[in-house]
């Protein structure tokens, strides 16, 4: 609501006018606001609408039987980097199985996240070979360039940090693996180069 142009008249309450003026800012404050959230709340619900479709679509591509249930976790965990637990549901109705029998697979194999992971997945070794050729300054280093420590994922869900435990290259030590591309010997110029380069590719 626009307030009327001030115009000095005589006889007006110029003081009712200032608060009249105050509260139709005040009105349309709250009704922009009340505007932003409806259009905060319809572009969830949409995206909403397209993740179920895309987790309707995954799992319809395999027939209804319980010995396809790691196929239909590793697709949707490819496909969504993480678990929902909407696609869980979905996926424990379309092979008749007991939500506990899902949870425990989606728990048991580290290749799956029930939480969000970033789109590019840092794994820092932290073997015994890895941590005495310097795994700990890889580990502050990606700290320092993205504000990350294992276990956390950046908040434009770009990259996230684990570590394991010897990936089997203790010679290349420090070893660093982004998504699935190993780095051997990685100093922190390195991995600086290593981030630019993911930083920004759509895909993998
Ligand atoms: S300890 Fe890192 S690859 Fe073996």
């Amino acid at each position: 609501m626009v307030p009327p142009p001030f115009i000095l008249i005589k006889g007006i309450n110029h003081e009712k006018l200032n608060l009249y003026r105050t509260r139709a800012a005040v009105v349309e404050k709250i009704s922009s606001e009340k505007i932003r959230r409806k259009e905060l709340i319809m572009a969830v619900n949409s995206q909403q609408t397209t993740d179920r479709e895309a987790m309707g679509k995954i799992i319809d591509r395999y027939p209804p039987e319980r010995r396809y249930i790691l196929a239909i976790m590793q697709d949707l965990q490819k496909q969504f980097n993480y678990l929902p637990k909407e696609a869980l549901q979905m996926t424990a109705e379309h092979v008749n199985a007991p939500m506990t029998v899902i949870f425990s697979m989606a728990t048991f194999y580290k290749a799956f996240s029930l939480v969000p992971k970033g789109r590019v997945v840092l794994k820092t070794c932290d073997g015994t070979a890895c941590h005495i050729k310097g795994s700990n300054i890889i580990i502050d280093e990606v700290y320092k360039i993205l504000g990350i420590k294992p276990g956390e994922t950046t908040p434009d869900g770009e990259f996230s940090l684990e570590t394991v435990n010897c990936l089997g290259a203790c010679a290349l030590a420090p070893v660093l693996l982004a998504n699935d591309r190993v780095y051997p010997k990685v100093t922190p110029a390195a991995l600086r180069e290593i981030i630019k380069e993911h930083r920004g590719q759509s895909d993998e």
